[in-house]
């Protein structure tokens, strides 16, 4: 066991845990935080995605005591009181779901995506390695979102609500 202290959605949280516990089993069973949800348990799905210190991270793939001390941002921390973050409304306007269980992961990771373009990190898909901060293609965003899969196969609208939000903010 093992005392470890997490930073999630800006609150302090202490828990004593098996070290062999992942960050996803840390959230959702040790401080009851279902958001965040387990699809495959293996790296495959991507239900499970969180940022960590700002970066995209399958929770069900790291172990919580590798991360003491780290900022973790879960579906439940998005939102600013009742006002939703841009790519849950964006989600919201598209119909960017139909049984919303890859939801929680599809937004975190898609906010992770964009802040990885505006970095200029490129992608399999990108051409023009100058454009990589430019607002994203369909390509570039199936692409780049290709580690979280839909079961309902909602990716129509998935793409168009984080085309919205990447032309905004472009
Ligand atoms: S539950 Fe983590 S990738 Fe599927
Ligand atoms: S909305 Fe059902 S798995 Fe994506």
């Amino acid at each position: 066991m093992s005392l470890v202290t997490l930073r999630v959605n800006g609150e302090t949280k202490s828990l004593n845990i098996d070290t062999r516990t992942t960050l996803l089993d840390a959230l959702r069973e040790g401080l009851a935080m279902k958001g965040s949800k387990k699809g495959c348990d293996h790296g495959q799905c991507g239900a499970c995605t969180v940022l960590l210190e700002g970066r995209r991270i399958y929770a069900c793939l790291t172990l919580a005591v590798m991360h003491d001390g780290q900022e973790i941002t879960t579906i439940e921390g998005l939102a600013r009181g009742e006002e939703q973050h841009p790519m849950q409304a964006a989600f919201l306007k598209h119909d960017g779901f139909q049984c919303g269980y890859c939801t929680p992961g599809q937004i975190c990771s898609s906010i992770g995506m964009l802040a990885e373009a505006r970095m200029g990190m490129p992608s399999h898909v990108t051409a023009d390695l100058m454009a990589a901060n430019a607002a994203l293609s369909d390509d570039e965003i199936r692409e780049r979102m290709s580690g979280n899969l839909c079961r309902c196969s909602a990716y129509p609208n998935i793409v168009a609500a984080i085309r919205d939000v990447s032309r905004a903010a472009a």
